[in-house]
């Protein structure tokens, strides 16, 4: 079987802290994922599909959220947890499995790995005096620092000195260049590629803590029981948790075949993660893809701002799906970009309202009024094609826009071809190039329906076997009604 032909699925996003609520910036990764896992679906059957997503809870700032809250810590996740698989649920978001690091078998996965990374002499003990950030669960260095604060969390770093247990990672920097230098696929887009290269060139492997002495809240080191194991170690290895290590299933979806994550924890998942692996003896995942990061109306997304955007609050205004396709349809996935209300507003009206919601409504219309509500099932019509690459290459956005191309297209006809006229003298001509019409939507909603799903399965509905059906509501309603 060629590399390239895949015959299982499995992707992962990142886990959530949750010391937050769920904010768009989180919903992204998440909705991505589940296009592609909405696609891999339809390719390769349901059951060789694998959607992991989930929660990061052993961490400094759980504790400290629980602490805030006056909450024990136990009972702090479990109901953050619960909130943030209420808000994927209700998003739509078909995952297979909601991971939580707390669960029974991922405590399992990481005392067995951190067994053999310490059978294997890659782990040892020292003394770490180090700058810590909670916001970033990671020691900084003071030359990253502005004005002694972290530039991402604007917060001083919390000097620790601790006697921890350390990860060789040095030790796989000459392997690890190699290996990314020749793959390039390993780790996309290229520009990401490019600064891990740089970094490893630039600033070298140096090894790091794997423990925490001082922390209350974690999974014990099998070889140390009074230090918990680093979050980033744990968090990791929730992907091999999910895959069904230690079981049968295991073989099944091990290595990953996409890990989706955030620009800003590539570090961890492109120098970190490999080491990890291979010291475990375990395959590396085939690609690491990091996205941009969105700012709001311009700024920065941060909770001193107090700007952070709520998806719930969005799908229950303008639906799940209009949130689905402003995320992939706006925003080139890979850069940066800006969640902006107005522009939300202008891209529902325009392309989901106007474009597609119009075009099925007047073409539903026209079929009921002119023949009965019945269409010509039998006519040969164009279907997209190329539109796969651009999915599995994660060009979200060309695959939309190659789509609302073709439905403009037919907007144009419909007003070239003027069914209202035609129908006066030619009938059979106006129902056949409506028929033709609704023919080429339902071959556009089989493409759309990994994006748009709750739309797609109402248009499915709408033109259905040589019959419109009225009685599916407006998609995407005006936004002045
Ligand atoms: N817990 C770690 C990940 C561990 S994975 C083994 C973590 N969690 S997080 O909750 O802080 O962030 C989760 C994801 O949300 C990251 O991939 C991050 O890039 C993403 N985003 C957070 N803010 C974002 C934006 N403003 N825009 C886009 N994505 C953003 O990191």
């Amino acid at each position: 079987m060629k590399k390239n032909q895949k015959n299982k699925f499995y992707i992962t996003t990142p886990i959530f802290y949750i010391n937050d609520i769920p904010h768009i910036g989180h919903a992204y990764a998440t909705i991505a994922a589940d296009t592609l896992a909405r696609y891999y679906r339809g390719k390769l059957g349901e059951e060789n599909v694998l959607f992991v997503t989930g929660t990061d809870e052993n961490s400094q700032k759980t504790i400290n959220a629980a602490e805030s809250k006056g909450m024990d810590v136990q009972e702090y996740t479990d109901e953050t947890a619960k909130k943030w698989q209420d808000t994927f649920s209700k998003l739509g978001i078909t995952y297979s499995r909601f991971i939580r690091t707390t669960d029974d078998d991922h405590n399992n996965t990481v005392r067995d790995i951190l067994t053999k990374v310490y059978e294997n002499g890659d782990i040892y003990k020292g003394i770490y005096e180090g700058l810590y950030c909670v916001g970033h669960e990671a020691f900084m260095k003071s030359e990253d620092l502005i004005d002694g604060l972290c530039p991402d969390h604007n917060k001083a770093p919390e000097t620790i000195k601790e006697e921890n247990w350390f990860f060789r990672l040095s030790k796989y920097q000459d392997k690890l260049l190699k290996y990314i230098e020749d793959n390039p696929k390993f780790i996309r887009p290229e520009s990401r590629r490019n600064e891990v290269l740089s970094f490893i060139k630039n600033k070298g492997l140096e090894d790091f803590s794997i423990s925490r002495e001082s922390q209350s809240w974690g999974i014990e080191l099998p070889f140390d029981k009074t230090q918990v194991a680093y979050v980033w170690f744990d968090a990791l290895l929730n992907y091999v948790t999910a895959a069904g290590y230690g079981t049968d299933e295991f073989k099944k979806w091990w290595p990953a075949d996409l890990h989706l994550v955030g620009k800003d924890i590539t570090k961890f998942h492109c120098i970190y993660w490999p080491a990890m692996l291979w010291s475990a003896g375990l395959e590396l995942p085939e690609q690491i893809f990091a996205h941009g990061f969105f700012n709001i109306e311009g700024n920065k997304m941060s909770k001193s701002l107090g700007n952070s955007v709520s998806p719930l609050d969005l799908v229950e205004k303008y639906g799940n799906d209009a949130l689905r396709y402003y995320l992939l349809r706006e925003i080139s996935f890979g850069n940066d970009g800006d969640f902006s209300m107005n522009r939300f507003k202008v891209l529902y009206e325009s392309e989901l309202a106007n474009t597609l919601g119009n075009l099925v409504s007047r073409t539903a219309a026209m079929l009921k009024k002119y023949n009965n509500s019945e269409y010509i099932v039998n006519l040969d019509v164009k279907s997209l094609v190329g539109l796969e690459d651009f999915i599995v290459n994660l060009e979200f956005e060309k695959y939309l826009s190659e789509i609302f191309s073709r439905l403009t297209a037919l907007n144009v006809a419909i007003e070239d071809n003027k069914p209202w006229e035609l129908i006066k003298n030619d009938k059979k001509k106006a129902v056949e190039f409506l028929s033709s019409v609704a023919l080429e939507i339902i071959s556009i909603a089989d493409d759309l329906k990994y994006f748009l799903p709750d739309t797609c399965e109402s248009i499915l509905k709408i033109f259905n076997d040589g019959r419109v059906d009225d009685t599916v509501g407006i998609l995407f309603p005006r936004l002045d009604m």
